[in-house]
């Protein structure tokens, strides 16, 4: 069988989906497409902003801004250049962005487990009756010294329990967020279906800030799961595979 859902590359196209339901509203971080103008904005209204390719995927070419006394540094990777006027940074960015679309995100402060900043993949698949599931939940932990915590930036994966086991939060917490997240992925794919049709498949990369709230920072409609492999309990990986049969995502 052939491989099919729909996939959606721009960042952009797929926040403004859910930014015209109100309920993800309060999920979706500040969001706007790279300009002077709205670079002005970022730095008149955070401390910390993103700085991302529109169709971008694996980390790659993402650089984050930090006010600092002086003006500002952006580190892509782990190379930081400081700036004193806007002007010069707008003018570093653009030269960076080349022909590629930009967009400018709030930065969240991503909570930390054994003093690593992690995010959370949440997997959302479609059943053969075509209903979706949130099939898996398991988590990223980054390099402290990196913007991304992804796979190929040098990010770990780890399970979701083990990760929230190493943060500060209440015992009480960490299954109150998993059925949250779950129910999020859920409606996340039910708000999908109503914008493009052949979706089977969903990843929600979703950050907890230090006040224990949830952000989706994108939604990936050609999830990578290969990373999982890595852990030890193949028993996530083998269940995303076992949804994953019936649109021929494997083999
Ligand atoms: N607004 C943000 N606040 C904090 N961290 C962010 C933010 N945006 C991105 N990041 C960090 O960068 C990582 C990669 O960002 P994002 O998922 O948006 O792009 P991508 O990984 O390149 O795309 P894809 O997941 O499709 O491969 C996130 O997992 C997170 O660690
Ligand atoms: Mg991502």
């Amino acid at each position: 069988m052939k491989y099919k859902s729909t996939t959606i590359k721009s960042k952009w196209t797929k926040t403004q989906w859910l930014l015209k339901d109100p309920y993800f509203q309060k999920y979706v971080p500040r969001t706007l497409p790279f300009n002077k103008k709205n670079l002005s904005s970022m730095l008149d209204d955070y401390n910390n902003f993103f700085f991302k390719p529109t169709n971008g995927s694996g980390g790659k070419n993402i650089i984050r801004i930090r006010k600092t006394e002086k003006g500002c540094q952006s580190q892509l990777n782990t190379t930081k250049t400081s700036y004193s006027s806007t002007t010069q940074l707008y003018r570093d960015l653009k030269r960076f962005a080349g022909s590629r679309s930009y967009l400018l995100q709030k930065g969240i402060r991503l909570a930390k487990s054994n003093g690593k900043p992690f995010d959370i993949r949440v997997m959302v698949q479609k059943t053969r009756l075509g209903n979706w599931v949130s099939t898996a939940l398991f988590t990223k932990v980054g390099n402290p010294n990196k913007v991304a915590t992804n796979y190929n930036q040098g990010g770990t994966i780890r399970t979701f329990g083990k990760t929230m086991n190493g943060a500060d939060f209440s015992s009480t917490y960490t299954p109150q967020l998993e059925l949250e997240l779950k129910r999020l992925g859920v409606a996340v794919g039910k708000n999908f279906d109503r914008h493009h049709k052949g979706f089977q498949e969903l990843g929600l990369d979703v950050a907890v800030d230090s006040k224990r709230k949830p952000w989706i920072l994108e939604l990936n409609t050609r999830p990578q799961i290969y990373p999982l492999k890595a852990l030890k309990d193949q028993s996530l990986y083998n269940k995303i595979l076992s949804y994953g049969k019936h649109y021929g995502r494997f083999k």
